[in-house]
């Protein structure tokens, strides 16, 4: 039984940030390995939305994962479990709880990197409270939730995604998350680029809410023509890129390029909306011919 003990003692070396980011890494494989299966099973697995309206299942595998579909409306339990789980974890520093005090231990003890600022550990938790509440109110108030299917792949994926990101904004900041229990007079050293990420979520925060509320003024299903979407095939993935590029920025320790973290988080979040983007861009082709979407971007301007 040598091998349990040799991957206990290896398990002890990785940290929670370490989890997090083979979470993103893992994600993104998975999705990356449905684009490469046969079309029919590739929809039935990651397609979601209207891209799936009419579609018809030929093989008994594809109509057996059309069986386990939920619908697309479910994405409001993404946003209800994020914003249960900001609260948590905010209730856990203010109590100073036992789960966040294991988590932030252990990864103070394995991570070698240094730790963001608690400044910034404010911010990208208020920064991620933010997000998971508009998005909350969108789903109860602004979206107007067609009949369209999502697969559950889909669903669980975005729920541990959700779990993952909760704690991926703060996790690099457990040395500063301790060193605030113990020191009585907490003092801020903010790095300068923090005002930068700020502005850079809130100009997508802003613009992602302004996109939502145009495709829930559309007729169901129309062009998106205006705004973002006037250049940009899904806008409202644009700004989500860009705004959790700003939680990124945000949450950069003081002396790194990035928060490696969050970057990874950035990078599933990339592939997974760049997948469902190209899909978006050539169902659009099919409804309202390609000469109309041909010449606009996919999801990021000047890139794809
Ligand atoms: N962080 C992540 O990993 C992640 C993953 C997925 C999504 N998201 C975010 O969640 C938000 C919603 O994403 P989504 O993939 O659900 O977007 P979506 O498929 O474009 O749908 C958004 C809403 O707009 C409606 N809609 C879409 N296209 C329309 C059209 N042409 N005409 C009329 N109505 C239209 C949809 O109706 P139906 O309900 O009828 O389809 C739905 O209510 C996005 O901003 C995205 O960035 C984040």
């Amino acid at each position: 039984m040598d091998w349990i003990q040799e991957l206990a003692k290896a398990l002890r070396d990785v940290s929670p940030s370490q989890i997090c980011q083979a979470f993103y890494v893992f994600a993104s494989i998975t999705i990356i390995t449905i684009q490469t299966l046969p079309t029919t099973y590739r929809q039935a697995l990651m397609d979601y939305g209207a891209r799936l309206q009419n579609k018809s299942r030929q093989s008994l595998l594809a109509r057996f994962l059309d069986c386990l579909q939920v619908p697309h409306s479910w994405f409001l339990h993404f946003y209800i479990l994020s914003v249960s789980l900001s609260a948590f974890w905010g209730w856990q520093y203010v109590t100073r709880g036992a789960v966040l005090r294991e988590i932030a231990s252990a990864q103070v003890a394995v991570a070698k990197t240094p730790s963001m600022d608690i400044s910034q550990v404010y911010v990208a938790w208020a920064l991620m409270a933010l997000q998971g509440t508009r998005r909350l109110y969108e789903s109860l108030f602004v979206t107007r939730s067609g009949s369209s299917p999502m697969s559950s792949l889909h669903w669980l994926l975005g729920l541990l995604y959700y779990a993952s990101m909760s704690i991926s904004v703060w996790v690099e900041g457990s040395g500063a998350i301790i060193n605030s229990w113990e020191d009585e007079h907490i003092i801020f050293h903010p790095p300068k680029r923090l005002p930068l990420g700020v502005a850079l979520f809130t100009a997508g925060w802003l613009k992602q809410y302004e996109c939502h509320k145009y495709l829930s003024s559309l007729k169901k299903y129309t062009l998106p023509e205006q705004g973002w979407f006037k250049h940009i095939v899904c806008a409202h993935y644009s700004s989500e890129c860009l705004l959790y590029f700003g939680l990124c920025v945000s949450a950069t320790p003081s002396g790194k390029l990035f928060n490696n973290t969050v970057l990874l988080g950035l990078l599933f979040i990339a592939i997974n909306l760049g997948t469902t983007a190209k899909g978006t861009k050539e169902w659009y082709a099919q409804k309202f011919g390609a000469e109309k979407v041909d010449p606009k971007w996919r999801m990021i301007p000047f890139v794809w």
